[in-house]
């Protein structure tokens, strides 16, 4: 589903609304709700918004978990790691109990152990929930399904840390996997989800803004096949439900 609006702040408003109902479905159905955060600086006015009172309060933070999609190999204290963004935007401004925020933690001695570290961490996060956090899926290989993943896109197509010509798009077992330096901006090194992870997801929420992005979604939406071929977002086809919120701005 693509829903077009004029400006990021209504997008950002649509964005909080499926948050809301889909944490409180969640925390119904299994007692708990999961997210994964998106990274770079569209999200932020969705983050801000619903750090907003009248959000807030109807959020089940006792009961919601915050992962990330993707990190840069940052200090969490820098403007450009994501979870300094998300931190500032929201975390710090709601009633989110410390050990439900999943952070990718950075600082190890290289990116591939920061991975490994936040891949174990996701085991034992959902084996701990038990079933209600697995599917199995068509390998028999249980990968956890997040209730909600925000994902961007880059004007090259990439999502998460997942780049065109990656050879992590074509990763099958891995959850979590660190991708050298010199791609992206800024162009550090970073940790991301695979697509084995994110699309075991429930639900995946897409925000975009500008022009050059909604003509790569409209490549997906058109011709899919081509855009596989170009876009790591063209291969988010998750099991649950698939929406794209585009801003016209920005
Ligand atoms: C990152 C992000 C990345 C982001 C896109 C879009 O760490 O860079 O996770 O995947 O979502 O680059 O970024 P903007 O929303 O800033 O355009």
């Amino acid at each position: 589903m693509v829903r077009e609006f004029t400006n990021i702040q209504q997008a950002s408003s649509a964005a909080v609304a499926y948050i809301v109902d889909l944490a409180g479905s969640a925390v119904r159905d299994k007692g708990f709700f999961t997210l994964v955060l998106a990274g770079g600086s569209t999200p932020r006015q969705t983050y801000e918004l619903l750090s907003a009172a009248a959000n807030a309060e109807q959020m089940p933070w006792q009961q919601c978990h915050f992962f990330w999609g993707d990190e840069r190999w940052l200090p969490a204290n820098h403007p450009e790691s994501n979870f300094c963004m998300a931190d500032k935007a929201l975390l710090s401004r709601v009633p989110i109990p410390a050990h439900n925020i999943h952070r990718i933690t950075t600082g190890h001695k290289n990116p591939e152990t920061g991975a490994e570290l936040y891949e174990r961490h996701l085991r034992d996060f959902f084996h701990l929930q038990g079933r209600a956090g697995m599917k199995s899926n068509v390998k028999d290989m249980a990968i956890p399904s997040f209730d909600l993943v925000l994902l961007g896109m880059g004007t090259d197509g990439h999502t998460a840390s997942l780049f065109p010509g990656s050879s992590l798009l074509e990763e099958k077992k891995k959850w979590v996997a660190a991708v050298p330096e010199g791609v992206g901006s800024p162009p550090v090194a970073r940790i991301t989800l695979t697509l084995p992870l994110l699309n075991g997801a429930e639900n995946v929420i897409f925000l975009t803004s500008g022009s050059r992005k909604r003509a790569i979604l409209d490549t997906i939406l058109t011709r899919p096949e081509e855009a596989v071929e170009l876009y790591p977002a063209a291969r988010i086809k998750p099991a649950g439900n698939l929406v794209w919120l585009a801003s016209a701005e920005g």
